[in-house]
């Protein structure tokens, strides 16, 4: 994948670092289907399988299906997302929350179902999960959570002694969790829906057209054009945003994962999570012989930091600290999107697009809710009522009432962000060493540099071709990452992720 050239084996997440099972064509042709699915993450995967059983589908990636997010993501599959419950009840009431909680307990289900049915190896396994609190102060929270588990009768089991001897006051522990390789279980669904409709890679939508006659003409990038009846838009922030005003209501965030090889126990794998500010996650995964600690953290808004590198920092020390591990081998970074309410958008993706659907904002909890929101958009395509349509509906009240606010913090804090930035002045270009990179001052402008580890030079514009925002250089991955929506440029200029469709223009020396 174009995205993941410049980075070393060790850079890839362990899902990705071997590669996929498969490989699909470029399409090079107009093709028509009854449902076009763009974005071949968890939930364009999970919604292809679906309505592939009676539908013809086609479903286009811009880089490689199980690529991005879920290729990156900690493939913790949990209804447990941290704190959360209580936090719903509060906002939303019993009957929601108990909505919220059914919905990811259906797509973990459907996960086990595709599992059992089709033998996916995906390194499958059912574990508990587990938030903790570090602090007294800390565990006052997770009482309030039990509170909100026995409203919503979720099983559970209080711990004031937390497994690994790691330092705490207590937490809650829930059981039948799953974790997976999702890349492996992605892939092996993938196959099955090129065999029953078609799947196309490095195809990039850029339009959505609606005809007379109800159905709609997707374009893409290489000007060919898919005809359909339905659209599904599942590409992390959606790369359609007619009338939808997704750019006003989504947050972008990175975060970052790092596996560290442990050697095997005796006690039961638990994946964790802290509430404390920062977080960290842990869980384990095995690779042949060879058994590794997760830890991930170091969340922010894409490019509202100083230095990622200082993101992996936090983690690994805090994986050194409280496991017996040495260096970790692998590192990587994940983007997610958040909704204003926490809850995710799927549905219809505006009024006027009726038959345009969108799956997105799962906050960083994308394996359960990505399953679902497959499940959710297949009913809403085959005209089935769900009692979820509802709570996940993307123009529901609670966001349009939200709206204005979250749009002025937004503005605030990216606008600050740029011009807290002091770039630097290099206007001797021969100042930049090998694989450095940064915003620099070339002949009066604002330019992003970076010289690859042979020496190659590449300068590129400076200006997000989302919305023209400034972009900020990411020093962990090489890349020019977008503070208003999160975009990112590969330091060529090509477009990575987030709503950016255009690259960036390279200058000339
Ligand atoms: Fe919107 Fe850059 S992502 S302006």
């Amino acid at each position: 994948m174009e995205t993941n050239s410049i980075f070393k084996k060790e850079q890839l997440s362990l899902w990705l670092k071997d590669g996929h099972s498969n490989e699909f064509p470029k399409l090079e042709q107009d093709e028509s289907c009854d449902v076009c699915v763009v974005g071949g993450g968890i939930a364009g995967v999970t919604a292809a399988y679906l309505l592939s059983e009676d539908y013809k589908v086609i479903l286009i990636d811009r880089h490689k299906p199980a690529g991005l997010t879920t290729g990156n993501t900690t493939a913790k599959v949990t209804f447990q997302h941290s704190l959360n419950y209580y936090d719903m009840i509060e906002r939303y009431g019993e009957s929601k929350a108990r909505l919220y909680y059914q919905a990811q307990v259906e797509g973990m289900d459907l996960i086990r179902k595709l599992v059992k049915e089709h033998d996916i190896e995906c390194d499958y396994k059912e574990v508990p999960a587990m938030v903790y609190a570090e602090t007294d102060e800390k565990y006052k929270e997770i009482l309030k959570e039990r509170d909100a588990y026995d409203k919503l009768k979720i099983p559970y089991e209080l711990l004031t002694v937390l497994p690994y001897g790691l330092p705490g006051v207590g937490g809650i522990k829930v059981f039948n969790q799953i974790q997976l390789d999702p890349v492996k279980y992605l892939d092996a669904l993938l196959e099955i829906i090129s065999k029953r409709g078609k799947v196309y890679e490095n195809t990039t939508a850029v339009d959505i057209e609606e005809e007379r006659n109800d159905s709609y003409v997707i374009s893409t990038k290489d000007n060919l054009e898919i005809s359909c009846d339905k659209v599904v838009v599942a590409t992390g922030y959606p790369f359609f945003d007619k009338s939808g005003k997704y750019f006003s209501k989504l947050s972008a965030y990175r975060s970052y994962l790092v596996a560290f090889p442990i050697e095997r126990r005796k006690e039961e794998d638990v994946m964790l999570i802290t509430n404390s500010d920062p977080l960290h996650s842990m869980r384990f995964a095995c690779e042949g012989d060879t058994k590794y600690l997760l830890v991930g953290g170091g969340g922010h808004k894409v490019a509202h930091d100083e230095s990622s590198l200082a993101s992996y920092d936090d983690i690994i020390t805090f994986g050194k600290k409280y496991f017996p591990v040495e260096n970790p081998t692998f590192r990587w970074a994940s983007q997610d999107y958040v909704s204003i309410d926490h809850v995710p958008y799927i549905g219809q993706i505006s009024r006027s697009y009726e038959n345009v659907f969108v799956a997105t904002g799962f906050k960083k909890w994308g394996m359960s809710n990505g399953s679902f929101a497959g499940i959710l958009i297949s009913d809403l395509i085959e005209g089935n009522d769900s009692v979820y349509s509802e709570v996940f509906k993307p123009n529901r009240k609670e966001i349009t009432k939200n709206m204005s606010s979250f749009i002025k913090s937004n503005y605030d804090v990216a606008k600050q962000m740029i011009k807290g930035k002091v770039f630097q002045k290099k206007d001797d270009l021969k100042d930049i060493s090998n694989d450095i990179g940064g915003i620099i001052k070339y002949k009066g402008k604002k330019v992003g540099a970076y010289r690859d580890s042979s020496g190659e030079l590449f300068l590129t514009d400076n200006t997000c071709t989302h919305m023209g925002c400034d972009l900020e250089y990411n020093d962990a991955e090489r890349s020019f990452d977008c503070p208003c929506h999160g975009s990112r440029f590969n330091y060529d200029g090509t477009v990575i992720e987030g709503p950016a469709i255009k690259n960036l223009k390279r200058i000339k020396e």
